[in-house]
């Protein structure tokens, strides 16, 4: 299995440098874990952990859609620089509408201020889009905003969580 669902859902797009792709099972191998680290508490996984982990979410298909973005320049290393992820909830509202949720959107320390957190969740929005989905959400810290701004989202109502 080489990627979360077959494409052209979230067809790989590079320009140049950077490569904006699907997850991959290697990319364990990539940073990719140490990468969400930097996001929340994220301890590493066996590669039959993340093996598991990996199954469970492809058998999502295109609902749950985890974008990368991969440094070229750093062949033959294949870094990921960035990732967010896009799940797609089936509702009966709206005639059975779809909403998407925006999540787990992180680029590596050395690699912000660059365009690429906009591109990766630009990327997620098309494609919730193209999925048919009527808006698509997200939360963040109020710090945020203005960067979640840039990427197309206004401010609506409060999030509620309930932690275990
Ligand atoms: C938030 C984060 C994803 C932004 O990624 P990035 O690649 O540095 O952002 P970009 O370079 O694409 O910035 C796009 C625009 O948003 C603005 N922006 C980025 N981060 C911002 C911030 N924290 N506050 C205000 N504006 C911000 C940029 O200035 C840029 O505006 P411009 O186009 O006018 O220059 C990144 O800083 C990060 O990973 N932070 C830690 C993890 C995190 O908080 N994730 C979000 C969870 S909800």
């Amino acid at each position: 299995m080489a990627s979360t669902s077959p494409e052209p859902v979230a067809a790989a797009e590079t320009d140049g440098s950077i490569l904006i792709r699907r997850l991959e099972i290697a990319d364990r191998e990539r940073g990719f874990l140490s990468l969400l680290a930097q996001l929340s508490s994220c301890p590493d996984l066996t590669a039959s952990e993340f093996a598991a982990c990996f199954a469970d979410l492809a058998a999502l298909g295109d609902d749950h859609v985890i974008l990368v973005a991969e440094d070229l320049s750093a062949a033959p290393d294949r870094r990921i620089l960035s990732t967010g992820c896009l799940f797609v909830e089936r509702k009966f509202l709206r005639g059975g509408g779809k909403v998407g949720h925006v999540e787990d959107v992180v680029v590596d320390a050395a690699a912000r201020g660059r365009g690429l957190g906009l591109r990766v969740v630009r990327r997620l929005v098309k494609i919730a889009k193209e999925a048919g989905c009527y808006k698509v959400i997200l939360d963040c810290t109020p710090e945020l905003r203005a960067y979640y701004a840039k990427c197309g989202f206004v401010e609506k109502g409060v999030q509620m969580a309930v932690y275990f």
